[in-house]
C-alpha cells in the first residue's frame, strides 16, 4: 500500500531513489578514501622520474590508452599472460589513471623490460616491421620532437604540490635529465619501467 503511494508520486520516488543511491555510494566509496591499501604507495613504488614523466605525457597525449589497458585483472587467464594483477597501491602516482577499458592491443601494465629499447623504438616507428599483422599506428615523428625541460620541471612542482614526494634535488635536476631527449626517448623510458617494480615471473 505505502509502496503504491510512493510509486504514484514521482517527486517522492525521485528523492528516495537519490537517497538510496547516495547511501550505497557512501558505503562503497568513503571507506576506500581512508584505506591505506588504496591511498598509500606499495613498496617500491615511487613517483615518475623526469624523463618517464615526460614519456607518460606522450602516452596520454597520443591516446595509447584507446587501444591499451594498464590494468591486469585478478583472473588466472590474465595473470598467466601478463603477470601479477594490478593493485591500487601501485597506481597512486598515476594522475590520471591509465587503467583504460579497451584492449585492441595487449595490456601494458607490466610491459617494462619485456623487449629491448631497440625493439620498442623500431616498433613505435613501424609496428608492422616487427608484427606484420599489427594495426597499431606508426609514431615515427616522436623521434623528431624534443621534450620541453621547463614544462617537465613545472609539472613536477605541481605534482609535488598535490602530494608526490619529489625532493628538491629531483626537481632541480629535472631539466638536465630531459635536455636533448626526444619524445620517443621519453616514451620508451616510460614503457620500460611499467610494472617492473612488481614483476614476479613464474
Ligand atoms: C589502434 C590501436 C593502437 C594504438 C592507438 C596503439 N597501439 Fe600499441 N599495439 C596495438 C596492437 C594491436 C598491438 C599488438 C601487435 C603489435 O605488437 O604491434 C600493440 C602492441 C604494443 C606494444 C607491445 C606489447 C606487447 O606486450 O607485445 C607496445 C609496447 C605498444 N603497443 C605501445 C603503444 C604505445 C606507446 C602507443 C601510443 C603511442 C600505442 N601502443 C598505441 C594497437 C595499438
Amino acid at each position: 500500500m505505502r509502496h503504491e503511494t510512493i510509486e504514484k508520486r514521482l517527486n517522492v520516488m525521485m528523492v528516495l531513489i537519490v537517497v538510496a543511491i547516495s547511501i550505497g555510494g557512501l558505503v562503497e566509496i568513503v571507506p576506500l578514501m581512508f584505506s591505506a591499501d588504496a591511498t598509500e604507495p606499495d613498496e617500491n613504488i615511487f613517483p615518475y622520474s623526469a624523463l618517464r614523466l615526460a614519456g607518460r605525457d606522450v602516452y596520454v597525449g597520443e591516446g595509447c590508452y584507446n587501444c591499451h589497458s594498464q590494468m591486469i585483472r585478478p583472473f588466472r587467464s590474465e595473470t598467466e599472460r601478463y603477470g601479477p594483477y594490478t593493485t591500487a597501491g601501485e597506481t597512486v602516482y598515476d594522475r590520471p589513471f591509465q587503467f583504460g577499458s579497451k584492449r585492441t592491443g595487449p595490456d601494458l601494465a607490466r610491459v617494462g623490460g619485456r623487449y629491448s629499447d631497440a625493439w620498442q623504438r623500431l616498433h613505435l616507428e613501424d609496428p608492422r616491421a616487427l608484427v606484420p599483422e599489427s594495426n597499431m599506428p606508426s609514431y615515427a615523428w616522436l623521434a623528431d620532437k624534443m621534450v620541453d625541460p621547463e614544462l617537465v620541471t613545472a609539472k613536477m612542482r605541481t605534482l609535488r604540490f598535490l602530494g608526490h614526494p619529489y625532493s628538491d634535488e629531483e626537481i632541480a635536476g629535472a631539466a638536465a635529465a630531459v635536455t636533448g631527449k626526444t619524445e620517443m626517448d621519453a616514451l620508451i623510458a616510460y614503457l620500460q619501467e611499467l610494472g617492473t617494480n612488481r614483476r614476479i615471473r613464474r
